[in-house]
This record gives structure tokens, C-alpha cells and sequence, in this order.
């Protein structure tokens, strides 16, 4: 007998013992019941019901904190802000890491990759920032900026652009936020769309508007945000426009902090916040304009939503792009919590990100978070390379690993907790973000169900599904904290209405059984003005009924009998086979994303024809275990990719893969193709959200797409 299995076996026999012993001093401490008993209530319920349409709104919620902020008449982020300013006023809000140095590491391949050393936490408290912001925004309009003005952001997320942002609430400044990895031309469309004069950015994407600027003539300042280490070349940009340092700006706001000339004059709730560019899968991106109404509605909702019991020691990790809605809405709520913001970045997250010095700790680990928001590709990231570090240690640390996640995975279920387990086993997964994490949020895109299961259990904390798009500010679901279920996205916020309506192409009706499905329309104060000088696209997907303003999402979804929504279609994704099956692309790719051996995936159907194709981005660690098992290990990257025994093999482990996680025959794709490029958004292949942009995948893999439909012979 390997000794792998006398562990394991070892180890059953205790945790057997151990149930036996505590099992009635669970039930007395822990009244898993009382969790039990919360899953069977009833979240939300129809308000209205028609052969066309069924509307749900969730039950009225309560808290004393939300009773705080009402009776403070906050309507406005800027009021919102104050308010919290005034609750919190000494506490650390904002913190940025120290960059003590940078060095460019060579790689055995000749390539060099840029490393951080970096430093502790530095912190600047609520009414510090109040303060900055105060001068950051007499800055800007001793600049020439005045009331209700936009001003354009382009920077990555730091603390600089947040300070930023309040100081734009705070003078009625609208903010026009664009993706830092959208193409120069998609950013001239933005700032000639909205006809900026100011612009803010930071030092390194500050070179980009050597060129950018020669075709946007409204532009006459440029603001970036200064490196801690290197200093800026500000040469070489066209001579009617300045370029000038944030802290430049700060101190001329500061000389004139007492100007009664200089004095803000608050937003009302119907002026534009934001104009939030979005990089839609076709076309140049659209402006959403959302108004400080939006904003603050959102905040309302989901503060009553999430339900933690938030103290000075919580700590929120911030490293998704602050020109995305979801992130720009954690860090406001936050501000409400009193909880502080700690600023990371993808590649310093954690102790192995590419840009961490290796023997350096990443800011997950100095920061320890005990709140963090992700998108799915985060996390199946982190899923993945648990699993890929479990069976490195081989296939009997795996059995027991195994063991372990479904004890725990188990216990979870009935509201318990495994100490021992966590002790010995999981503490080092929850390490890996700090050890303190309390709670997930994930939203942006759908999460696998194996991606939540795995976080949800190896992290120990829920993980939070929720569903809302920039057109209804973020805000329209979100999973209670309770809930243990995967493929949802909770209930209806509060103060939102969800409705379904039919979608007959689709084959979705209200009226369907067990349960109604229909395209998703979401009505609410969170839903948007509009799209940013787009009439006819804005009367196409938005419109005003019994006195709320709607947005048809395009989604399509199906509520549960306890008022939780899920979302099973996509009305674009969606491709109806020779036989008439329909196959949801979008689902097929989230389930497939999830296999070791891809990194990226985007379905094809035709049709005229009875299987779909699938077009693969490998991942390359594990295409070089598969080109070893083949035997072909001397092969180049590129060269794997057009092998057809690699290829043979990577569509075996999709087939497999796919029954695996129950998805039907004609779902499972009969043939694939691997792709040596990267999907990047440089390529114009991704959005700048990482969503795929079918068409010109579609157009850049053709050949591909046609041997595969022509010489495949199905399964
Ligand atoms: C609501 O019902 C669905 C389907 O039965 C279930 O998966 C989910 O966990 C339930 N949600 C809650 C919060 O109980
Ligand atoms: C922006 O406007 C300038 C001048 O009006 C024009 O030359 C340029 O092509 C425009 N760029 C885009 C992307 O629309
Ligand atoms: C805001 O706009 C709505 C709808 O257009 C209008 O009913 C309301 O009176 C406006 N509020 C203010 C304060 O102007
Ligand atoms: C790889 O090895 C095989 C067998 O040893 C050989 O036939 C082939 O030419 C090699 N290919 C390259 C690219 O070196």
C-alpha cells in the first residue's frame, strides 16, 4: 500500500472520529438549521404576470446604516461622499504601495520581463482625501474648467483616480472614463465624441497621446498622474496643449482653497456623473451616460444588499479598472462602509504575479483583504493553478486533496464548518489572498459553476455572484450572502424591477414549465439616461413604462421559485443547429474555459450544419505536458498548434470535459482548432473587457473555421 493511501485513510478515520465527537456541539454552537432554514425563503416575487411578461421585485429590506445615510437627504455621489467623509473622518481610506525599485529580469528565452521591489502600504484617511480632492478640483478650475464640464479619465486604476473622480462630483465635472487597453482610435472617438479640453492620465500611458492628440483639437491640457520612481518626458506632444502633473494641479487648488470664486456648486441628481465608454463586441465603444441619480441609486441598492457587518480592520483589495462600472461602485461603497481601499494591480496581486520580484511578497499578502471584487477570469485563473499546483505533488496528495474538497464541500452545504480541514488543508489556498478574506464579489461576465464551487470552498468565504450592466449602473442582482448555488445571480436588488418578456425566436416564453424564462428588462433609477449622442441606439434598447425607465438587456434569463434569477442565454449567442437544437455559445465557452488545457475558447455554429467548431487558445504549460505524452516535446509552440495528433488530443480532453459537466451531444464541438495568437484586446479580437468579438474572430480564423467544417466528419 502507497503511503498516500494511509494518509487517506488515516485522515477518514479521523475526521469520522471527530464528527462523532462534535456533531452535538456543532448543532448547539453553530445552529446550522438557522442556515438551513434561510435557504428556503423566498427572495423576491412576482408583482405582475401577463402571457407576455412577469415582472419580480424583491422583498423590502432594513438597515440601520441605510437609515443613516437617508436621513443625511444624501441624493448625489458628492452628498453620498460627504456624508461618509463626516462618519468617518480620521479612518484610513486609501492606500498605495511604495515602489522601492524596478528591474528588468532576462529570461533564459531572451525576453525581459519588468519586476517591483516593493514597500508597505502608505495611507491617506477620508478627510485627507476630502482634502485633496477639495484642491484637486479648485486645480482644475483655476485650469479653465467650470460647472457641469467633462473631463476625460485614461489611467489604470491607483489611488489618484479615485481623489480625481470626487473631485469631479464635487465641482459638477462630468467624467468621461475610458478602457486604458481600448485602440488610439477608439479613445480619439471618445474624446471627440464628447469634445473633452482636459484630459487626465497617468505617466505611463501618457507617451499614447503623442499621437492621439494630433487628431483630437478640442484637447488643450493634460494631466497625468506621476511614476513613484522614474520622472515624465513631457516632450514631444503638440505645443497648444499643457502637460501638467496631478500634484501641480493640487497645489494651485490649494492657493486658491479660500477664492470665494473658486467655491463648488454641488451636482443635482439628474446631472451627468459619468459618460462611461463601453467596448461593445461590434462598433466603436458607446458613451452611457449615467447620472448622479444612477449612481447613488445603485449605492442605496446594494448597500442593503450586502449585509457585512463591516469594522475599521476590513479591508478592500482594488486592482479591476476603475472605467469599469463594477469596480468604480465597490470602492464608492466602501466609502460607505468606512472600509479602507487598499490599491493592487493583476500582475503584483499575489506573491507569484508576473511582476512581483520573486522572494517579494505581492499586496494581497501585505494588505491582507478581507474583501475583494473579481472578475471570472481572476478566478478561474486561481482555480486553475491550485489545481495545477495540487497535482504537481502527485496523484496521491491529489486522492487526498480530493478527499478534503468534497468533506468540506459537503459540510459547507449543511451550514457547518471543518476546523481541522481548514486548519491543515485550506489555510494555505486562503493564504494566497492574505488568510483574512471574508467575501468575493464577482460580476462581469458569467462564473463557471466548477470556478465558484472551487473559490467558495478553497477560499472559505461566499462568493457572490451578481448581474447588471453599465446601462443600469452595475446594479440589477446579487447572490445573498447565504446562498450556496453556482449558475445564479440572486435575486433583485433592492428597488429594482427584473421582468421577462418573450422572446419567440428563441423559444423563451414567460408562460414556460417548470419555470418562466424570457429576455431580461431591467427597470429601474439605476437604468441610464441613455447612450452618449446615440438617439436611435438609445430608443432601440431603452424605454420609459408606468413611470420607470427600462433597459433590454438582450439577456435571457429564468427565475427560480425563490425569486433567484438565472441567466441561460444570450439572445446574440445564441445558434440554432440543422436539426433545430439550440446551442448557447456563450454557456458551451463558459463550461469549456474551465478544462486545464484551454486558456480561451470561442465556439462557431453553423447552421446548415449538425456539430459546432471550436477555435482554442491553449494554455501553454499544459500543451507541453500533452506534447511530452505524444512524444513530441522538441516541437515549438507554433508547431504544437498545427500538430495533428496535439490537436487530436486537446479535442479528446474537450470531449471529455464537455460530458463530463453534462453538456449535450450536439453541444460538444466536433472539431477544434489551436490558435497560436493571444487574444488580447490589442489584437482586436477581445474586448477591452476580454469578452470575444465573434465577427472578427470569425473573419481572422475562416480557413480555420472551413477545413474544420470541411474535413471533420462530425463525431
Ligand atoms: C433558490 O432556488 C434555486 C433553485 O431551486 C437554488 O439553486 C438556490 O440555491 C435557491 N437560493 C437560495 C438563496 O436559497
Ligand atoms: C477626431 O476628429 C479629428 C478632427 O476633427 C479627425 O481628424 C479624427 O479623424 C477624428 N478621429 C476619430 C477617431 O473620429
Ligand atoms: C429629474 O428628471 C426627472 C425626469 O426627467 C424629473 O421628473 C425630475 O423633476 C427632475 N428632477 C430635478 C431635481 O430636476
Ligand atoms: C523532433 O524529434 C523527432 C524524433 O526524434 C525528429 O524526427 C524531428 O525532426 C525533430 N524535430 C525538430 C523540429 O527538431
Amino acid at each position: 500500500m502507497a503511503s498516500s493511501d494511509i494518509m487517506l485513510m488515516v485522515l477518514q478515520t479521523i475526521m469520522m472520529i471527530w464528527d462523532f465527537i462534535t456533531y452535538p456541539i456543532y448543532q448547539m454552537l453553530q445552529k446550522p438549521w438557522e442556515k438551513v432554514r434561510m435557504i428556503e425563503k423566498t427572495f423576491a416575487k412576482p408583482v405582475k404576470t401577463s402571457d407576455q411578461e412577469i415582472v419580480y421585485e424583491a422583498a423590502e429590506k432594513q438597515r440601520a446604516l441605510f437609515d443613516d445615510m437617508l436621513r443625511a437627504k444624501c441624493d448625489t455621489m458628492d452628498k453620498a461622499w460627504r456624508w461618509s467623509v463626516s462618519k468617518y473622518g480620521s479612518r484610513s481610506l486609501l492606500g498605495t504601495r511604495d515602489i522601492l525599485a524596478e528591474e528588468d529580469e532576462v529570461q533564459p528565452n531572451g525576453k525581459i520581463f519588468k519586476k517591483f521591489i516593493l514597500g508597505d502600504y502608505r495611507w491617506i484617511s477620508y478627510e485627507g482625501v476630502d482634502t485633496t480632492a477639495d484642491h484637486f478640483g479648485k486645480g482644475l478650475r483655476d485650469l479653465g474648467m467650470t460647472f457641469q464640464d467633462k473631463v476625460c479619465v485614461f489611467a489604470d486604476t491607483r489611488n489618484e483616480w479615485f481623489i480625481a473622480a470626487q473631485a469631479c462630483f464635487k465641482q459638477s465635472f462630468a467624467l468621461v472614463t475610458l478602457y486604458t487597453n481600448l485602440g488610439e482610435e477608439a479613445v480619439e472617438h471618445g474624446v471627440n465624441q464628447t469634445q473633452v479640453s482636459h484630459i487626465i492620465t497617468s505617466h505611463d500611458l501618457l507617451p499614447k497621446f503623442r499621437s492621439i492628440l494630433k487628431n483630437t483639437p478640442t484637447v488643450t491640457k493634460v494631466i497625468y498622474f506621476e511614476d513613484q520612481v522614474k520622472s515624465t518626458d513631457t516632450t514631444g506632444f503638440p505645443d497648444n496643449v499643457e502637460i501638467i502633473p496631478f500634484w501641480d494641479v493640487v497645489s494651485r487648488g490649494k492657493k486658491l482653497v479660500d477664492d470665494p470664486k473658486m467655491q463648488p456648486s454641488p451636482p443635482s441628481p439628474n446631472d451627468t456623473a459619468i459618460v462611461m465608454y463601453t467596448s461593445g463586441s461590434t462598433g466603436v465603444p458607446k458613451g452611457v451616460v449615467l447620472s448622479h441619480k444612477n449612481m447613488f441609486s445603485t449605492l442605496k441598492s446594494v448597500m442593503l444588499s450586502i449585509d457585512i457587518q463591516a469594522t475599521k480592520e476590513d479591508t478592500f483589495i482594488a486592482f479591476l479598472p476603475l472605467a469599469h462600472v463594477l469596480e468604480l461602485l465597490c470602492e464608492s461603497m466602501m466609502c460607505m462602509f468606512g472600509v479602507k481601499i487598499g490599491y493592487s494591480t493583476p500582475n503584483t496581486l499575489i506573491d507569484k504575479s508576473s511582476m512581483v520580484k520573486r522572494g517579494s511578497m505581492g499586496d494581497a499578502t501585505i494588505l491582507q483583504p478581507t474583501i475583494m471584487a473579481a472578475v471570472p477570469l481572476i478566478l478561474d485563473r486561481v482555480y486553475k493553478s491550485i489545481t495545477e499546483a495540487v497535482a504537481k505533488k502527485g496523484p496521491g496528495f491529489d486522492r487526498i486533496f480530493k478527499y478534503c474538497y468534497d468533506y468540506r464541500m459537503k459540510a459547507i452545504l449543511k451550514g457547518e464548518s471543518t476546523p481541522i480541514l481548514d486548519a491543515l488543508l485550506f489555510r494555505n489556498f486562503r493564504s494566497l489572498f492574505g488568510g483574512r478574506l471574508k467575501l468575493i464579489v464577482a460580476g462581469g461576465a458569467p462564473l463557471s459553476k466548477e470556478t465558484h464551487d472551487f473559490i467558495r470552498n478553497c477560499m472559505g468565504c461566499p462568493v457572490l455572484q451578481g448581474y447588471g450592466l453599465t446601462e443600469t449602473t452595475a446594479c440589477a442582482s446579487l447572490m445573498e450572502m447565504c446562498e450556496m448555488s453556482t449558475e445564479a445571480v440572486g435575486p433583485p436588488n433592492q428597488g429594482v424591477q427584473i421582468k421577462l418578456i418573450n422572446w419567440e425566436e428563441g423559444n423563451y416564453r414567460v408562460t414556460d414549465q417548470p419555470r418562466p424564462r424570457g429576455e431580461i428588462v431591467i427597470g429601474g433609477n439605476t437604468v441610464a439616461d441613455g447612450y452618449y449622442l446615440m438617439p436611435e441606439k438609445t430608443a432601440e434598447d431603452f424605454y420609459e413604462s408606468n413611470g420607470r425607465r427600462w433597459f433590454k438587456t438582450g439577456d435571457v434569463g429564468q427565475f427560480e421559485r425563490n425569486g433567484t434569477l438565472r441567466i441561460i442565454d444570450r439572445k446574440k449567442d445564441l445558434v440554432k443547429l440543422q436539426f433545430g437544437e439550440y446551442v448557447s455559445l456563450g454557456k458551451v465557452e463558459a463550461c469549456l474555459k474551465t478544462c486545464p488545457i484551454v486558456d480561451n475558447v470561442c465556439i462557431y455554429g453553423e447552421s446548415s450544419k449538425s456539430y459546432t467548431v471550436a477555435l482554442v487558445v491553449p494554455d501553454q504549460g499544459q500543451m507541453k505536458v500533452l506534447a511530452k505524452k505524444f512524444g513530441k516535446d522538441n516541437l515549438s509552440h507554433e508547431e504544437l498548434c498545427e500538430d495533428h495528433d496535439i490537436t487530436g488530443g486537446v479535442l479528446r480532453e474537450l470531449v471529455n470535459h464537455g460530458k463530463k459537466h453534462k453538456l449535450e451531444k450536439f453541444e460538444i464541438p466536433g472539431a477544434v482548432s489551436l490558435c497560436k495568437e493571444l487574444w488580447a484586446p490589442e489584437s482586436g479580437l477581445v474586448t477591452a473587457a476580454f469578452k470575444l468579438k465573434r465577427k472578427p474572430i470569425q473573419e481572422f480564423y475562416q480557413r480555420d473555421l472551413d477545413r474544420m467544417y470541411g474535413s471533420a466528419g462530425g463525431k
